[in-house]
């Protein structure tokens, strides 16, 4: 085929076009993702950042995308969401990749969602564990990171610094899906996530973490480490029941909200926790359902549901990012959290003072040119 292209009209088989419309048919490999993103950033640079933003422990890419509305107004703030930390939950990556190209090519109709926000999207946060799930053993959970005694592979949603290893015995066994790590952040593929958290904290920008998972059906916040409810938690049960009620109008499909400890009781080093104990006022985890014709496929749909369960999911997605919206507008200041520990590997050459000033003064901008403009 390539050959073909290039004898027949080199120009017509380049055009990224035909590639931003996004497949659902199947399941993405790891390069149909890295490419999608790619074609994304090339057909709409003036609202679109891909960001090779580091490696998985076999070195694979990890990237984001950060969407805009393009008009390059400072100080907006920011959702930043990730997909697939556990890597055989197959329909998180498709669910975001659906997300973006609502917010990208669908840009018209979800303008909305863009004008005071920007969106950062890690669609494959645990790469080598998806490819390893996909290719190899379907239930791979984990990072492919050896833990010596012929064991592999981390849980990346135990190994942020939260109360880490606590929870049950599991986490403390390197042959287990439930391992938490050698030590926290001792993953490359969490260091990433916490480094784009800490930096969105750091501006002053971040409002939302949502990381998606599979199959719970369930919307999830803060705490899962601990019972006690957070400073604002009936301020984000309020924007998960709003999700959970429009996934219900609009699908019928059936998803709880709760704080995530009643679920499965006291779980420490999770990225729900780390972001809202860093300084995302908001944080969930939205467990996406994986039923079909009442069937429970979990962590595998047949392709011919990948479109319906995507549509589905973005149904919950832009209803939390509009609640989300709606409670934080510019004029809102994001309460800081001091950072208590400056965990490994942390980025230690920053200024906190001066990034504090930077946050204020730009939101104060967005503020300014909201009123007057709008
Ligand atoms: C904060 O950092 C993110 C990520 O680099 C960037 O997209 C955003 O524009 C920054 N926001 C502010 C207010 O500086
Ligand atoms: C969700 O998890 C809870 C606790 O482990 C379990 O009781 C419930 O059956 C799960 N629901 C689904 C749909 O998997
Ligand atoms: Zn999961």
């Amino acid at each position: 085929m390539p050959a073909l292209c290039a004898i027949v009209l080199l120009v017509s088989c380049v055009a990224p076009a035909a590639l931003t419309e996004l497949y659902l048919s199947d399941y993405y490999t790891y390069e149909g993702v890295m490419d999608y993103l790619d074609s994304l950033a090339k057909q709409y640079p003036q609202r679109v950042l891909v960001k090779d933003a580091g490696r998985s422990y076999e070195r694979r890419m990890l990237k984001t995308i950060t969407i805009t509305n393009g008009d390059r107004l400072p100080g907006k703030r920011t959702i930043f969401m990730d997909a697939a930390l556990h890597s055989r939950e197959w329909m998180t990556p498709m669910a975001a990749l659906y997300a973006i190209q609502e917010l990208v090519v669908n840009f018209k109709q979800n303008s909305d969602l863009l004008r005071n926000f920007n969106w950062i999207v890690l669609p494959l946060g645990n790469p080598d564990g998806y490819e390893y799930s996909r290719n190899s053993d379907r239930w791979w959970r984990n990072t492919r990171s050896p833990n010596g005694a012929e064991c592999y592979g981390t849980n990346l949603n135990r190994n942020f610094d939260v109360a880490w290893g606590q929870g049950y015995a599991e986490l403390a066994d390197p042959c287990s899906e439930s391992y938490a790590g050698s030590e926290a952040f001792s993953e490359a593929e969490a260091r990433l996530v916490r480094d784009t958290m800490h930096e969105l904290v750091d501006n002053g920008s971040g409002v939302m973490y949502l990381s998606l998972h599979t199959a719970n059906r369930s919307m999830f916040y803060p705490w899962v480490h601990d019972s006690t409810p957070t400073s604002n938690h009936l301020e984000m049960q309020e924007i998960a029941r709003y999700a959970t009620n429009r996934i219900y109008a609009e699908t019928s499909t059936v998803i709880k909200s709760l704080q995530a400890f009643y679920y499965g009781g006291e779980m420490g080093g999770t990225s729900l926790d780390y972001a809202f104990k860093v300084g995302f006022p908001l944080s969930f985890v939205f467990e996406m359902s994986g039923l079909a014709h009442g069937l429970e496929y979990k962590f595998f749909p047949p392709p011919t549901e990948i479109h319906r369960l995507a549509a589905e999911s973005w149904v919950g997605i832009r209803a939390l990012a509009e609640k989300a919206i709606e409670k934080y507008p510019p004029g809102r200041l994001i309460p800081r959290v001091p950072r208590v520990t400056a965990s490994n590997k942390a980025p230690s050459s920053r200024d906190y003072n001066v990034l504090v000033l930077r946050g204020l003064l730009s939101t104060l901008l967005a503020y300014v040119a909201q009123h007057l403009i709008g």
